[in-house]
C-alpha cells in the first residue's frame, strides 16, 4: 500500500471546542488529494458496532454534510470513552473493522486515552494520526491542545463577569474550572483575569494559609478577591477539619460529604468572616465557540495530517500525533508523544506569584 484511498475519522473522549473544524480540514484537504473520509460516530464506539443504531454508525463525508458542520458547536461525529478498547481482543475487531469497510488508515482526534487507542490500532496495521482534542492541555509533547484556548476565553469572560459582581457586592468569589489533573486552565485564567488565588492539583495546598490570604486581602481593601480552582485538587488539601468548621457554625455535614467548590467559599467564608460565593463554570468551557486560534489549529493538524497520509503510510507503525512546538504545527511519533518519561512542564514560580501579589 502507497498511500491510503479512503480513511476515516473519529472523535473520543470529552468534546472540545475544534473539533467539528479540525474535520473539516481533514475532509477539506482529504476531498483535494482525491482521498475519500468516512465518518466514524462516538469514538471507538463506532467500530465495534455497540450503539443501538450501528448501520448509522459509519457515515460517508460528503463536502455537502461537511461544510454544514463548520459552525456547529460540540462534535457532529458525537464522541465517547470506550472502555472495552482497553481489550486487545476489541482492538482486534476494531482492525478488522476497519479493513472490512476498506478504511486504510484513521485520524483520531482526542486526549491521550484516545491515543492509546490509536497506537495499538498502529500495531495492528492500521495507520492512525492523532490530532490533540482536549480541552484541558495535559500532553507533554504539545504547547497547546485543540480546544484549551477556547476553554480558557470562556472562563476568562465567566471570571470577568464574576469578578464586576463581586466588586459590587463587597464579596469573594471561587470559581471552579475544569483540566483534569492539569492546572493549566486554571492558571492562565488566573493571570488574565487579575485572580489574587489560583489551586492547581500541581501543588499541595494548605486551608489556613488560604484564609490567611483571603483575610489580608480584605484588610488591604480587596474585598472581591477571586479563587480559581481547578476540578480534581481535593485531595491535594494538606489535613485539615473543614468539616468542623462547618458543624461548628450549627450546620449539617456529613462524614461522607466530599469537599467541593461550594463548601470551599462556606469554610473560606466561616473562616474569614465574609460573604463569598462558588460558580462551577462546566460544560460551557467544552461547548462554546471556538476561538480564532483553536480554528486555525484545527484548520493547520487537519492539513498536516492529510499530507502524512499520503506519504508512504506501510511506514506508519508508530503512528503520527500532531501538535504544537515553537508557535508552529508538527508532528511526531505517538510513542514519543505518549513518553511518561517527559514530564509536563507547569510553572512554579508563577504559581507562587499569582498566590502573592
Ligand atoms: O477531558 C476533558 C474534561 O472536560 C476534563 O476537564 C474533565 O475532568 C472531564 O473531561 C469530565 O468528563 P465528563 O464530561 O465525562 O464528566
Amino acid at each position: 500500500m502507497d498511500k491510503a484511498k479512503r480513511i476515516g475519522i473519529l472523535t473520543s473522549g470529552g468534546d472540545s471546542p475544534g473539533m467539528n473544524a479540525a474535520v473539516v480540514s481533514v475532509a477539506r484537504c482529504a476531498n483535494e488529494k482525491g482521498l475519500q473520509l468516512m465518518g466514524i460516530k462516538r469514538g471507538y464506539n463506532g467500530l465495534l458496532g455497540l450503539s443501538d443504531r450501528p448501520e448509522d454508525d459509519i457515515e460517508y463525508m460528503a463536502m455537502e454534510t461537511v461544510l454544514d458542520i463548520m459552525d456547529m458547536r460540540g462534535t457532529y461525529l458525537r464522541t465517547a470513552r470506550c472502555l472495552p478498547f482497553l481489550k486487545p481482543e476489541v482492538r482486534m475487531e476494531a482492525a478488522k473493522s476497519l479493513k472490512k469497510q476498506g478504511i486504510e488508515a484513521l485520524v483520531v482526534i482526542g486526549g491521550d486515552g484516545s491515543y492509546h487507542g490509536a497506537l495499538e490500532l498502529c500495531k495492528l496495521g492500521i495507520p492512525c494520526i492523532g490530532i490533540p482534542g482536549t480541552i484541558d492541555n495535559d500532553l507533554s509533547y504539545t504547547e497547546a491542545t485543540l480546544g484549551y484556548d477556547t476553554a480558557v476565553n470562556v472562563c476568562v469572560e465567566a471570571v470577568r463577569s464574576i469578578r464586576a459582581t463581586s466588586r459590587s457586592h463587597d464579596r469573594p468569589a471561587v470559581v471552579e474550572v475544569m483540566g483534569r489533573n492539569c492546572g493549566d486552565i486554571a492558571m492562565r485564567t488566573a493571570i488574565a483575569t487579575g485572580a489574587e488565588m489560583v489551586i492547581v492539583p500541581e501543588m499541595e495546598w494548605d486551608m489556613l494559609e488560604l484564609a490567611d490570604r483571603l483575610r489580608y486581602l480584605i484588610q488591604k481593601g480587596n474585598t472581591r478577591a477571586t479563587l480559581i480552582i481547578s476540578e480534581h485538587c481535593w485531595h491535594k488539601m494538606k489535613p485539615f477539619d473543614w468539616r468542623k468548621v462547618i458543624a461548628d457554625s450549627g450546620r449539617i455535614i456529613h462524614e461522607d460529604d466530599p469537599l467541593n467548590s461550594e463548601r470551599l467559599a462556606l469554610v473560606l467564608k466561616l473562616l474569614c468572616n465574609t460573604e463569598s460565593r462558588a460558580t462551577v463554570i462546566g460544560y460551557t468551557q467544552r461547548g462554546a465557540i471556538p476561538t480564532a486560534y483553536d480554528s486555525a489549529f484545527a484548520f493547520d493538524a487537519g492539513r498536516m495530517a492529510v499530507d502524512l497520509l499520503t506519504k508512504d503510510v506501510a511506514s506508519f507503525q508508530n503512528g503520527y500525533a500532531i501538535g504544537v512546538h515553537d508557535g508552529r504545527v508538527y508532528s511526531t511519533a505517538f510513542a514519543d508523544a505518549l513518553d511518561e518519561n517527559r514530564k509536563k512542564f507547569f510553572d512554579e514560580d508563577l504559581y507562587h506569584l499569582i498566590n502573592r501579589l
